[in-house]
């Protein structure tokens, strides 16, 4: 039994319980505390709050540990694939043979979109950035599957998380292809969920594209290690939008525009066009000045992380993917040996150990997607269609809750006390 926790405010003392969870710190129970002391809490980016609870996801940022359903993140990434991981994400468990390959086969049965869908496109500039297009067509999608969208029904909600995992590849592929003026293509479902995609991006209609097995479990291994990260913001940013009894689609285009932001998936690109913004080795220090200048709003794209205050283990496994792409695919890249001679003269600075600033998942990533021949503009688009799942699994797990409560922060007010409304002709100035 956990001792409660006992908080002050003012002359009244109240004992609060403190919950437990199977590993990692435990938590203060303040449900009752408005109502016991007339004050809120005050915690701006939630750093010591805990919105709900999750048998999904667990970081340990000081160690650097990330574990899906108990299974360590570099073991998932090594050993098994993103379908196997959708599964563990969205049941629980790792599926048996037979549970994974019925899991396959359902969602390759959901990767087409209706035919309409392909019109909405066409509506979007040729120049739009492909998460403007996904916030667009993720949240249309509403519009169209009306059978998956009672919420309160468990059945409608796996509906619901299937189409979206399958249908995700098909329109991500969809926004690289009509930025490029290229044809749409089907889905292939004898493909595996990682192929399809590769050959709706760079397939065209007229050859027959083969997936090269290296670059497909590279890729692979990239959707796992996007798949989840707990209550990271787009996930909160699912939950809250889900927790008003939205449309599965609506909260997964509320995720979208929330991972498009520079702080959260957006790095991915930036952390590329920062590398190749400093070009040449020689050029480092400057931009670790920089980044060190507290006039200059100028941060290091690609490290730094909320929770990890130690290496991001998800930034290893990306290091070693980054080094086998470029090898399979003969290139070298000059922006590969910036990342590595920042990240050794980074992990060398004062600053940055003080700060434990260290590379996140986004710092080679980037340098992989270009290899394997994505515009830049895509790379958040393909951090969506991973994150999809985590996305999905927390919003079931979020309705399933009978602790679930429609998410409504309360705020700190220090604006105007009350004033007496004057007509425009009274007022001076
Ligand atoms: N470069 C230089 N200094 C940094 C960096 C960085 N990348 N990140 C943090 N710092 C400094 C801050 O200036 C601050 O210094 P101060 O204490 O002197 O004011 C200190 O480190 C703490 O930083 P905060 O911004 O308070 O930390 P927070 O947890 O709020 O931010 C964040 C985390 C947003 C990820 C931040 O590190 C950042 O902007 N990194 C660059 C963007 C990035 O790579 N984002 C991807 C995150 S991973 C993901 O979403 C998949």
């Amino acid at each position: 039994m956990t001792e409660p926790t006992t908080i002050k405010t003012g002359s009244s003392e109240k004992a609060y319980t403190t919950l437990p969870g199977t590993v990692g710190p435990e938590v203060v129970d303040i449900r009752k505390f408005y109502a016991d002391t007339g004050m809120f809490t005050y915690d701006p980016g939630f750093t010591s709050t805990a919105s709900c609870q999750s048998a999904i996801t667990y970081i340990d940022g000081d160690a650097g540990i990330l574990l899906h359903r108990g299974y360590p993140i570099d073991q998932l990434a090594e050993q098994s694939s993103f379908m196997e991981v959708s599964y563990l994400l969205l049941h629980g468990d790792l599926p048996s043979a037979t549970e994974l390959k019925d899991f396959s086969w359902t969602i390759s049965r959901h990767t087409m979109v209706h035919e309409q869908l392909s019109t909405f496109y066409r509506g979007f500039r040729r120049d739009a950035h492909p998460m403007a297009i996904l916030c667009g067509v993720v949240g249309a999608l509403s519009s169209f599957y009306h059978d998956s969208t009672d919420i309160t029904d468990p059945k409608q909600r796996m509906i619901a998380s299937h189409r979206l995992i399958a249908k995700m590849p098909t329109l991500v592929a969809m926004a690289h292809k009509y930025s490029v003026g290229q044809p749409f293509l089907y889905p292939q479902n004898d493909l595996s969920y990682t192929g399809n995609f590769l050959r709706m991006t760079f397939g065209v209609p007229a050859e027959p594209y083969e997936v090269n097995p290296i670059i497909e479990a590279a890729m692979d291994k990239i959707f796992i290690l996007h798949a989840d990260h707990e209550q990271n913001a787009s996930t909160s940013t699912v939950r809250l939008a889900g927790s008003s009894g939205a449309n599965p689609f609506a909260c997964m285009a509320a995720g979208i525009a929330c991972l498009w932001g520079p702080a959260h998936g957006g790095a991915n690109e930036a952390a590329l066009n920062m590398l190749r913004e400093i070009g040449d080795v020689k050029r480092i220090p400057e931009y670790i000045a920089r980044a060190k200048d507290k006039n200059d709003p100028f941060r290091l794209m690609g490290f730094g992380h909320r929770v990890y205050k130690n290496f991001d283990p998800r930034a290893k496994v990306m290091k070693a993917t980054a080094d086998e792409v470029l090898k399979e695919l003969n290139i070298t890249d000059p922006v590969l040996d910036v990342a590595k001679e920042l990240e050794h003269i980074a992990l060398n600075d004062p600053y940055f150990i003080e700060k434990k600033l260290y590379p996140n998942v986004d710092f080679y990533s980037g340098v992989i997607l270009n290899a394997i021949g994505f515009p830049t503009e895509m790379f958040t688009a393909l951090f969506a269609l991973a994150r999809t799942v985590g996305w999905v699994a927390q919003w079931n797990e979020m309705i399933s809750d009978p602790e679930q409560k429609i998410g409504r922060p309360r705020q700190l007010y220090v604006g105007q006390t009350a004033r007496d409304y004057m007509p425009v002709s009274s007022r001076i100035g």
